[in-house]
């Protein structure tokens, strides 16, 4: 089985990037299942339902998140109602939505968790800790776990791969909006990725108007970030290919698009 995974997307550059190249991507590399991180899908910061809505309709069955769950007010409105969104697991008992989402491909369960880091972003409950109670609970279920990891520090992500390492299919790591090139499948036969990349703006400083960054970097002003749509876009995913049996991963691949890694259908 290929899950394609389709990292952060930033705003409306990032959204039309999905719609433009996901029935490029689908033709090509003919995944059974499409995972998109829609955190930062409306104008950078959280997501609406009509763009969750709009995400499945372009052919993803799965929308991860992060950081910026609650960004828009709108989520508390349909996030109990959105069967195919995950927001991170660690997240407060009691918060809304859910931290793990099981997908049905023709009676084969995919279980899709999201988990954020707490290195450098807010103090949640143990990602580690969390993500055993997790496994076990898919575990009743399916051997093909996905896991999407948001977190900041490279090495609360290498530290995670390793955790988990045999015990699920795929860790992808998001957030940190730069693809990195250390794909690899673990001695126990989990995917690993420290960073799928974002796909939005490539003109810009991890999606953000660059002006505006370079001024807050030159000046350290109060400066308004805005989601850059001047620029060239890009888009940025992994591929994993996954043995039914065992969930085990075979296969691993990055997916990068821009100006400088044209696609090639
Ligand atoms: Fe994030």
């Amino acid at each position: 089985m290929k899950i394609l995974f389709i990292g952060d997307v930033v705003g409306s550059p990032g959204r039309d990037m999905v719609k433009e190249y996901l029935p490029k991507l689908k033709e090509k590399y003919r995944p059974h299942m499409t995972i998109i991180n829609g955190e930062n899908a409306a104008s950078g910061k959280g997501i609406t339902e009509k763009i969750y809505k709009q995400f499945l309709e372009w052919g993803a069955q799965v929308i991860t998140m992060g950081n910026h769950t609650w960004d828009k007010k709108d989520i508390f409105e349909f996030i109990n109602d959105a069967k195919y969104m995950v927001r991170p697991a660690n997240f407060p008992e009691g918060t809304p939505g859910k931290g793990i989402v099981y997908y049905n491909l023709n009676g084969i369960e995919v279980a899709v968790i999201n988990m954020q880091g707490r290195t450098f972003l807010p103090a949640l409950d143990d990602p580690f800790r969390k993500a055993d109670e997790m496994i076990n609970k898919a575990k009743q279920r399916t051997n093909l776990i996905f896991l999407d990891f948001h977190a900041e520090a490279t090495s609360e992500k290498q530290a995670m791969g390793w955790y988990v390492d045999g015990r699920v299919s795929a860790v992808v790591g998001t957030h940190t909006h730069t693809q990195t090139a250390d794909e690899r499948i673990l001695p126990k036969g989990t995917a690993y990725i420290t960073d799928a990349g974002m796909t939005g703006p490539y003109d810009a400083i991890l999606g953000t108007d660059k002006d505006a960054v370079l001024k807050k970097f030159l000046t350290n002003l109060p400066v308004r970030f805005e989601v850059d749509k001047k620029g060239r876009t890009q888009l940025n995913g992994f591929l994993v290919t996954i043995n039914e049996k065992d969930g085990s991963a075979s296969k691993v691949e990055r997916i990068l698009i821009n100006d400088d890694h044209p696609f090639f259908g």
